[in-house]
């Protein structure tokens, strides 16, 4: 990727980027859905970005996989479909586009690839990472396994596809208890997460030991702070990402992946709800529920904030940016992938 001032020049020999109060006028069914979080000022900025993307993306024939923690003028402006890690790993599988261009970070463009080589897959800023991803390398798994050997390896998706090539079966937050109970043996590995391997230690028979890995977003909330909230307000709903500690889980109502947390509030319609995870969730699915007050604190990825329409527009036009992965560790990687979706398959019928 050229540099930024490079970037918007050669998007602005090509394309009317100027913030416009027509294009917005022409987008409006789009705006409706986030008219409530997302000024009308801003979408006249957004809104050309929104026409050149989609224009793009019918040219290319290209798809966007957006992850729930995308702003919303990507989720509901340019994505095609949204959802948490296991959805997009899934919907990876079944694209028939020529080209998937990924709205999330790193790791999981390297899944789409994975499942789907034959496929461009694009990533719009490759320094979008993951400080679980950054957390493991291949030989830190080498390593757990010398500790405990004969264990299972159980992988976060939060990895890098070296991690994965190198690991049992993978796992998601929306699937990890029904994966680490579907293992042979006592003893199960997990990486990179320690807190989502505490929380599935909490509701499973089996051993489980971790690598010290965290998400520097979901480690910052505190059981004291939610607690206090919880004292100065006893009508608010608290739902957790599993990434937080097992304290702040215990202080939870619910406790479930980004698209669980998005099904549970959507089910029971709390007049007032705290999302414990990243800020854009709430943004994105506010307009859907105007009856539920969301609550802050929340904290924000820096890394999904470093996907933004510019660049998405960037990736399709220059078609640069394309994920590559060593054949020789795209199919045990494959493989570990693979074997979670169908466990989770499995279990769901
Ligand atoms: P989900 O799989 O729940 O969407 O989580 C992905 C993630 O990175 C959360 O921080
Ligand atoms: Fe990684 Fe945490 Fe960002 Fe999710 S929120 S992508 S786990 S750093």
């Amino acid at each position: 990727m050229p540099d930024i001032l490079e970037l918007r020049a050669e998007l602005a020999a090509h394309y009317d980027l100027a913030p416009s109060l027509e294009a917005a006028e022409a987008t409006r069914d789009i705006y409706e859905r986030m008219d409530r979080v997302v000024p009308l000022a801003d979408w006249a900025m957004f809104a050309p970005y929104v026409i050149a993307i989609n224009r793009l993306k019918a040219e290319r024939n290209a798809v966007i996989l957006g992850h729930n923690y995308m702003t919303p003028e990507i989720y509901h402006g340019v994505a095609d479909f949204v959802g948490d890690s296991l959805q997009l790993a899934i919907k990876a599988t079944e694209v028939e586009a020529d080209v998937i261009v990924q709205c999330g970070v790193h790791f999981m463009a390297e899944t789409s690839k994975i499942m789907n080589p034959s496929k461009i897959v694009l990533m719009p800023d490759m320094a979008a990472g993951c400080s679980l991803a950054e957390s493991i390398s291949a030989k830190g798994v080498a390593e757990m396994r010398a500790l405990y050997p004969g264990a299972a390896v159980v992988s976060y998706v939060n990895t890098t596809a070296e991690v994965k090539a190198v690991s049992d079966v993978c796992c998601t937050s929306a699937n990890a208890l029904q994966i680490v109970n579907a293992m042979e043996g006592d003893t199960v590995i997990m990486t990179p997460d320690q807190y989502l391997a505490r929380n599935v230690a909490a509701l499973t028979h089996k051993r489980v030991v971790w690598w010290e890995g965290s998400c520097i977003v979901h480690e910052l909330y505190t059981a004291a702070d939610l607690r206090a909230y919880r004292e100065s307000d006893p009508e608010v709903k608290i739902i957790a990402h599993p990434e937080c500690t097992p304290e702040v889980v215990a202080e939870a109502d619910f406790t479930g992946s980004t698209k669980d947390i998005i099904d549970w509030v959507h089910a029971h319609k709390p007049p007032k709800a705290m999302l414990v995870t990243e800020c854009s969730m709430a943004a994105n699915i506010s307009d859907e529920l105007p009856e539920v007050e969301f609550a802050k604190p929340c904290n924000m990825c820096p890394y999904m904030k470093m996907i933004t329409l510019e660049k998405i527009l960037y990736a399709l036009h220059s078609m640069t940016g394309q994920v590559e992965i060593d054949p020789a560790v795209a199919m045990p990687a494959r493989r570990a992938v693979q074997r979670m979706i169908d466990i989770s398959r499995k279990v769901a019928v």
